[in-house]
């Protein structure tokens, strides 16, 4: 995993995004040995680098319906959010819930850079490069208790804040939910910034889940709970369309959503008329998550 770089992130190791570009053949150089021999089709042949987005790019198109479902609305309207203070409720199994400060939160974690693909089920992907820490060293901080077996998230719904909110497009506040083994995954991080920059309101701030190896609404934003229990959680996506998007969502091109291929995805930011790439299944990180579905028949469990 060697677009991992887990040093403490400070001041002074904030990479702008010129550098980033600069850096592309580094960053490739490394890409390039991520071992994604182990995987089936097309995209094997020609292993790329990870060029990260322009920042427009990032902070210009995005999902976030409680701002309105075109992909200018949340860079038009997230503005609105108030995002201090702010603290995030975890409960359940857990053996030291309470109400933490994303302060406190921050000041104990290890902020890394991550460098991640992110493939939206709309058939899209860019590639971010996120500051954040992992789940698992919140989890690790909190006590996950024996029984606890998924985890469950929670955006905030602010009516006031929110316009998006008063339209019915999901079962709002925004539920989102992972197994235990999933969350506790060392590539699952809670991102509080991008380019090293405090993250923008429009893709999440404070603090939003991103799980590289699943579709991008998976990755649920301005997070206000997080609860362990035993059963499978409630996700906002799975109740509004079972049959389109299922509980794991994990990147397969080999399982088309019912209205089109995910075979190919459309690259953010390549030109005029875009470019098209092949889609990895897990989304390029097999190596390391395939064997949290060892056994399991992925055209069922999608
Ligand atoms: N989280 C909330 N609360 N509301 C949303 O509408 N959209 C999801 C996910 N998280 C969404 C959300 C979808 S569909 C995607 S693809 C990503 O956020 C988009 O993240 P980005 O805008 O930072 O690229």
């Amino acid at each position: 995993m060697q677009l991992i770089r887990t040093q403490k992130f400070r001041d002074r190791d904030v990479t702008d995004e010129a550098i980033y570009l600069s850096r592309r053949q580094i960053i490739g150089g490394a890409a390039a040995g991520l071992g994604l021999a182990g995987l089936a089709g097309p995209a094997q042949a020609a292993p790329e680098g990870l060029e990260p987005n322009a920042y427009e790019d990032i902070i210009g198109y995005n999902n976030y319906y409680e701002f309105g479902t075109s992909k200018s609305d949340p860079a038009k309207h997230a503005h609105s959010l108030t995002t201090k203070p702010w603290s995030v409720k975890i409960d359940g199994m857990v053996d030291r819930p309470g109400d933490y400060g994303l302060e406190d939160i921050l000041a104990a974690a290890t902020i890394e850079e991550r460098i991640y693909r992110h493939r939206c089920v709309e058939a899209w992907s860019m590639v971010i490069p996120w500051n954040g820490f992992t789940l698992s060293s919140l989890l690790d901080r909190v006590g996950v208790q024996s029984g606890a077996k998924y985890v469950a998230f929670e955006t905030i719904a602010r009516p006031e804040e929110m316009p998006g909110l008063r339209f019915p497009v999901l079962n709002w506040p925004y539920r989102e939910g992972l197994r235990l083994d999933e969350a506790m995954h060392p590539l699952t991080i809670l991102a509080n910034g991008i380019y090293g920059k405090d993250i923008l309101n429009q893709n999440g701030a404070p603090l939003r889940l991103v799980v590289p190896w699943k579709y991008g609404f998976k990755g649920i934003k301005s997070i206000v709970r997080i609860t362990l229990q035993d059963k499978e959680p409630f996700t906002s996506w799975n109740d509004a369309n079972r049959r389109e998007y299922g509980f794991y969502s994990n990147v397969n091109p080999q399982v088309d959503h019912p209205r089109w291929s995910q075979e190919t995805e459309r690259v953010i930011g390549a030109g005029l008329f875009g470019s098209r790439r092949q889609t990895d299944m897990f989304n390029g990180y097999g190596d390391e998550v395939a064997s949290l579905y060892a056994g399991m028949d992925l055209k069922k469990q999608f």
